[in-house]
């Protein structure tokens, strides 16, 4: 396994996922198999060298990729999938290996909110080909506002130097100069033409010191998911998050809520209505990607990605959200139980 700080600056091309796929050689024609609820960032760089994204259904209860609906999308022009860890919590990743084994396909983990997660033993973010970690400023640890990395266990780790900095590659020299400047290899032969991923060394000062104080920060995230789920517990019409099991462990870095709209009588939208009304932000950044104009506007047929993906439609207009965890005093946190749980016995009751 190679490490490597990568990024970053405001443009999605420079970005740890731009390099795992140009590493699986991604291009005109490929096809990526990603959820369909995640932030547009899992989404860009396929259509941005003219490969397509395939949208997999989510897990109702996890709101992540489902591996049945992966399985069901596969064709002969799939050249990546993109589990996404949503708000931390891992994906079941076995099945989906399985898939990328069997039919020769490269699995790039987005695990922007999972840095520091489990599955089954192994980190988040190295359990497929590649992984790539976000540190920007929303993320439980930061390095300065923006910043990632990106891993593998791959050969393709040698080549992280010259991916990050243009082909420079320092150890072999041209005549009569101080380094040579090479392509990229690739899965399919390459060549590819490295990009400039560079980042400062007061934001790899800023995170390393973060790292420190990575386990804490999880430790007082997971307590205040287990909290919220526990008071959550048996409210009707309240679906309080998955929380760790024997094989997994989250991040927490969102607590996943989820309403079952007959019981409460009312659905999600409703619900953060009420919720916002008394002061209770949740985090919006969520949607199936393809409900943006973007992949209208790129040709896609919209409707019919919708008409595959129930569970991700369900979810968006009915039954999720996703609060806070931190930072948050305890009382904020008591005092948000308190409300989630009035709102949806007002509900209830009217
Ligand atoms: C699911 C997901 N993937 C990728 C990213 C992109 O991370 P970065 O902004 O560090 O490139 C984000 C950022 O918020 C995210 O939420």
């Amino acid at each position: 396994m190679r490490l490597w700080p990568a990024h970053r600056q405001a443009q999605p091309r420079r970005h740890g996922f731009q390099i795992a796929h140009q590493f699986a050689d991604l291009g005109p024609g490929d096809e990526v198999i990603l959820p369909a609820i995640t932030f547009i960032a899992t989404g860009v760089y396929p259509p941005n060298v003219g490969a397509k994204c395939v949208f997999a259904d989510i897990d109702p209860r996890t709101v992540n990729m489902d591996p049945e609906d992966v399985a069901r999308k596969v064709t002969d022009r799939t050249k990546v999938i993109m589990p996404v860890h949503i708000g931390g919590y891992p994906v079941d990743m076995d099945p989906i290996m399985e898939i990328a084994e069997a039919n020769d396909i490269i699995v790039i983990e987005d695990a922007a909110h999972a840095f520091g997660g489990k599955y089954k033993g192994k980190m988040t973010g190295t359990v497929g080909h590649f992984g790539a970690f976000s540190f920007h400023e929303v993320k439980n640890i930061t390095a300065f506002g923006e910043g990632g990395i990106v891993c593998t266990d791959t050969d393709f780790g040698k080549y992280f130097n010259q991916a990050r900095f243009c082909g420079v590659d320092m150890s072999q020299q041209i005549e009569n100069w101080l380094y040579d400047v090479v392509a990229l290899p690739t899965t399919t032969g390459g060549p590819q033409v490295p990009g400039n991923h560079s980042s400062t060394e007061i934001q790899a000062a800023c995170l390393l010191g973060q790292m420190g104080r990575l386990a804490e920060i999880i430790r007082i995230r997971r307590e205040r998911a287990e909290y919220l789920s526990e008071r959550f517990e048996g409210v009707p019409g309240l679906i309080p998050a998955p929380l760790n099991t024997d094989e997994i462990e989250s991040t927490f870095h969102l607590y996943l809520l989820q309403v079952d709209p007959e019981v409460l009588g009312a659905d999600i939208r409703e619900f953060k209505a009420l919720l916002t009304e008394k002061g209770v932000t949740n985090i919006p950044h969520f949607a199936p990607l393809y409900h943006f104009s973007l992949f209208d506007q790129l040709g896609y047929d919209t409707n019919a990605i919708a008409e595959s993906c129930p569970n991700a439609e369900n979810a968006f207009w009915h039954t999720f959200t996703h609060l806070p965890l931190y930072p948050l005093r305890d009382d904020q946190v008591e005092i948000m139980a308190d409300l989630v749980i009035e709102t949806a016995e007002e509900i209830r009751g009217s």
